[in-house]
């Protein structure tokens, strides 16, 4: 049985524009006011990481600032250690996120330390944001394969997801940072994380690498999870993962939930006009397939 309601944590203007060429902060910001007028109602603006490691997230904090917020929509950003909660919550994000992985080869290339060093990283940063009343997303990437150590087991993603749904992070988004996943091993991995972490309480966020994210979100629908992570005009890729291209487009999902009679709150047609106008700031085509189709 799938969800009556779908909710879409949207990501282009994070995980897909730190993987693009540099936009300005203003084509940044009229990105994440579209997508906001779509009817997106929880929106990644912002990560507060080492410029130097991603050079295109270093005006974060002038997107949060400049930004015409609407009062139903939640703005979050990454903040993988204590600096980087503090310049998230100077610039008024509504919630952070920490990240985190299932593979010691990825956290170390990813975030420069071990798994276990990442976990006492988050620690302080977990006590300011409950001082702060601040709520956090926990990621977890490669769990459905790693581009340094290939296969990852399961049990893995699981440990990793249940430590960080322990420390308090609200909603663990899982992450097939390489989309290399397949529907049944994608639906296998959510169910056996379910054991840990209460399926509400889980997002998908698959990359479409290989082509497979759609349908991976289909086989892992079945489960019970309703949120997923997607990309506007399907932005982007990891800096850290050779070769990952960016989350599943948006209006690829949007347009499969609807015709599933899922309701997202979405309007497609904004979504997609969202979309190109970014993919035009960007200088290429969109990466969505419905909204090609709905241009031509
Ligand atoms: P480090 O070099 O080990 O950190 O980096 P450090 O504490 O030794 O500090 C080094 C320098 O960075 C210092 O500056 C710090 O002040 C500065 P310096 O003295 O050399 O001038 N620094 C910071 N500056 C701004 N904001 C901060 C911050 N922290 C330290 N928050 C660190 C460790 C984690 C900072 C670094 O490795 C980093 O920034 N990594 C981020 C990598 C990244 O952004 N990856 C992409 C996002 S994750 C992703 O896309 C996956 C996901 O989508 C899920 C999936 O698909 O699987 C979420
Ligand atoms: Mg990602």
């Amino acid at each position: 049985m799938f969800p009556k309601q779908v909710s879409i944590f949207e990501v282009g203007a994070r995980d897909g524009l730190q993987n693009e060429k540099p936009v300005s902060t203003q084509d940044k910001i009229v990105l994440i006011q579209d997508l906001a007028k779509a009817g997106i109602k929880r929106i990644e603006a912002a990560s507060f990481v080492s410029p130097k490691w991603v050079p295109q997230m270093a005006d974060s904090g002038e997107v949060l600032r400049n930004m015409k917020r609407e009062a139903d929509v939640i703005y979050s950003a990454l903040t993988p250690n204590l600096k980087g909660l503090e310049l998230a919550l100077d610039a008024k994000a509504d919630e952070v996120a920490i990240f985190g992985a299932a593979s010691e080869s990825f956290s170390q290339r990813n975030i420069n330390c071990s798994i276990q060093e990442s976990i006492a990283r988050f620690v302080p940063l977990m006590e300011r944001a409950k001082a702060e009343n601040i709520r956090v997303r926990g990621y977890v990437s490669c769990v459905l394969g790693c581009p340094y150590e290939g296969e990852i087991a399961v049990s893995e993603v699981a440990r990793v997801s249940e430590i960080l749904y322990k420390m308090g992070c609200y909603e663990i988004s899982l992450g097939d940072t390489i989309g290399v996943g397949t529907p049944n091993n994608a639906r296998k991995m959510v169910q056996a994380v379910s054991q840990v972490v209460p399926v509400a309480q889980l997002a998908l966020h698959f990359h479409d690498t290989y082509g497979q994210a759609l349908a991976n979100i289909l086989a892992c629908l079945e489960t019970g999870v309703s949120v997923v992570d997607s990309s506007v005009a399907g932005l982007g890729g990891c800096p850290y993962a050779k070769g990952a291209s960016g989350n599943l487009a948006s209006e690829d999902l949007v347009y499969m939930l609807h015709g599933l009679g899922i309701e997202t709150g979405i309007d497609i047609d904004l979504l997609a006009k969202a979309g190109n106008s970014i993919s035009q700031a960007l200088g290429r085509q969109t990466g969505s397939k419905v909204a090609q189709a709905l241009i031509s």
